[in-house]
C-alpha cells in the first residue's frame, strides 16, 4: 500500500485531537467549581475504581499553556475539548461562577493565539451533582437546565468559538450511567435508562436550537459512539441478535434526531420510552445539525443469548476470539471506521460526518526517556486509511480527530489504558511525546 499522505485528503479536511474536561483538567474543587457526578462517583465507588479518580488527572487546569504549546509543536490546529458544566454553574443552574468563565476564556484565547481552533463539547459526562440530586438526566427539567447552561456558554464564548458539539456519546452515558451503573451517577434499571435516554435526546436537539438561535453562523454538531456490528454465525438467531445490538449501539440517538423517531422495532421493551413522551416531543427531537460526529474504536461480534434480559443478545469478547486486542480488550479492527462511515452516510439527509474520536490504548514503556509505540502508530495509520477509503467511495467525511492528546483518566478503567499521543507520568506530570505523536506531527506537517 502506498504511504499515507495528508495530500490524499482535501485541503480543508479538518485534522485534530479530542480531549474531555474530567479526564484531563484535575482541579476538581478549585476556584469555585461545584462537584460533578463523577467527583461523587469516584468517592462512592472507590473499590470499583481501585481508588482512582480525576481529582488531579493531567492537571491540565494549571498546565494548559504548556500543553497547548506542545499541541502546536505537533502541528495540531484543531482541539476538541469539553467544558465542565459545574465550573460554570456550580449548582448546575442559577449562579454563574466567574472563575470558571475566566478559565475557559483563557483556554480559548491562548488556543487562538497559537492558531489552534477550539471545538467545544458542551457535555462530556460530568453533570453537576446538584442536578443529579433532582434526578439528573431522568428529570425532564434537564432539558431546560441544559439549555440555560448552553446559552451561557454561547454568550460568553461565542465571540470566539464557532464549532460546538452538543453531547458526547449519549448512548454510552445513558447505558453505563443509568442502566448498568458502572459510570456516574451509578444508577441501574430499565426505567432510569429510558427516562435518561428520552430527556437526553430532547436536550440534544434543544441545546443545538439554543446555539443556533444565539449564533447563526455557528457550526453545530453532536457525537455518537458507534461500532461495526456483525453476527457471530450465519444462524438467523445470531443475525437477529446482531440487529438488536445494532439498534442500541448505533441507531438509538441518530434516528430521532433525523426525524425518524426511536428505532424501537426489534426490541419490544424500548416501546416503554413512550411513557416519557409528551405531545410534540417527536417533532422536538429533530434537528438539522451542521455535522454529525462519529466515534469508533472497534467492531462487535454479537451472539444470541436467552440469558441477557431485554435484548437476548451478547457481545462475544475479543479475548475469546483469538484476535489482537488493545488495553481495553477491544479487537484491533481499523476497518470498523470505514463501515461506520458507510452506515451513517446511508441515512437520507445525513449532514456531513466527522470522525470526532478514534484511537487505541496500548501499554507504553519509557526506554531512555522515549516511547516507541508501533501498535498505536499502525492503528492510526490504518484507521485514517479507512477514512480515505470511505471518502473515495463518496462518503461526505470532513474531518478526523485522534483520541487523544494526553494519557488520561479513562473512566471506570482509571489510568491503566493509555490512549495518548503524549505519555503522562502521573507522579511528576512530565509529558513525553510518543513515537505515534511524532508520526502524527509529521503526517500533519
Ligand atoms: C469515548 C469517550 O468519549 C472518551 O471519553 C473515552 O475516553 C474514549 N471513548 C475511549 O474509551
Amino acid at each position: 500500500m502506498a504511504p499515507l499522505k495528508k495530500e490524499a485528503f482535501d485541503d480543508d479536511f479538518i485534522w485534530g485531537i479530542s480531549t474531555a474536561a474530567y479526564q484531563i483538567e484535575g482541579a476538581h474543587n478549585k476556584d469555585g467549581k461545584g462537584p460533578s457526578i463523577w467527583d461523587v462517583f469516584v468517592q462512592k465507588k472507590k473499590s470499583l475504581l481501585h481508588g482512582q479518580h480525576g481529582n488531579i488527572a493531567c492537571d491540565f487546569y494549571h498546565r494548559y499553556t504548556d500543553d497547548l504549546i506542545l499541541m502546536r509543536k505537533l502541528n495540531i490546529y484543531n482541539h476538541r475539548f469539553s467544558i465542565a458544566w459545574s465550573r460554570i454553574l456550580p449548582e448546575g443552574n442559577g449562579r454563574i461562577n466567574q472563575q470558571g468563565i475566566d478559565f475557559y476564556n483563557k483556554l480559548i484565547d491562548r488556543s487562538l493565539e497559537l492558531g489552534i481552533r477550539p471545538w467545544v463539547t458542551l457535555y462530556h459526562w460530568d453533570l453537576p451533582h446538584a442536578l443529579d440530586r433532582n434526578g439528573g438526566w431522568t428529570n425532564r427539567d434537564v432539558k431546560e437546565w441544559f439549555g440555560n447552561y448552553v446559552a451561557i456558554c454561547v454568550k460568553h464564548f461565542g465571540d470566539r468559538v464557532k464549532d460546538w458539539i452538543v453531547l458526547n456519546e449519549p448512548t454510552v452515558f445513558c447505558a453505563a450511567g443509568y442502566f448498568f451503573g458502572i459510570h456516574a451517577p451509578g444508577k441501574n434499571g430499565l426505567d432510569t435508562f429510558l427516562a435518561a435516554t428520552h430527556h437526553t435526546a430532547l436536550a440534544q436537539a434543544h441545546g443545538a436550537r439554543v446555539i443556533k438561535s444565539l449564533q447563526t453562523d455557528s457550526n453545530v454538531g453532536t457525537t455518537f459512539s458507534c461500532s461495526h456490528v456483525q453476527p457471530f454465525s450465519a444462524s438467523e438467531k445470531d443475525a437477529l441478535a446482531a440487529e438488536r445490538a445494532d439498534l442500541l449501539l448505533n441507531r438509538l440517538f441518530i434516528e430521532p434526531l433525523l426525524g425518524l423517531g426511536y428505532p424501537t422495532g426489534s426490541i419490544k421493551v424500548l416501546n416503554r420510552i413512550e411513557k416519557y413522551m409528551q405531545q410534540n416531543d417527536e417533532q422536538d427531537l429533530k434537528f438539522n445539525m451542521d455535522f454529525i460526529g462519529l466515534q469508533n474504536y472497534t467492531r462487535e461480534i454479537i451472539k444470541h443469548s436467552y440469558f441477557v434480559p431485554y435484548i437476548q443478545a451478547k457481545i462475544v469478547n475479543a479475548k475469546n476470539r483469538a484476535v489482537e486486542t488493545t488495553a481495553m480488550n477491544w479487537e484491533v479492527y481499523p476497518e470498523s471506521v470505514y463501515h461506520t462511515l458507510k452506515k451513517f452516510s446511508a441515512y437520507h439527509n445525513i449532514p456531513p460526518l466527522i470522525i470526532t474520536e478514534n484511537g487505541a490504548a496500548f501499554p507504553d514503556n519509557v526506554v531512555n526517556g522515549k516511547i516507541d509505540d508501533p501498535k498505536r502508530k499502525q492503528y492510526l495509520q490504518d484507521a485514517i486509511q479507512q477514512v480515505l477509503r470511505a471518502k473515495q467511495e463518496g462518503v461526505n467525511v470532513k474531518g478526523y480527530f485522534v483520541w487523544t492528546f494526553l494519557d488520561n483518566f479513562e473512566w471506570a478503567e482509571g489510568y491503566v489504558p493509555r490512549f495518548g499521543l503524549v505519555y503522562v507520568d502521573f507522579s511528576t506530570q512530565q509529558r513525553i511525546v510518543k513515537a505515534s505523536g511524532h508520526w502524527y506531527a509529521e503526517f500533519l506537517k
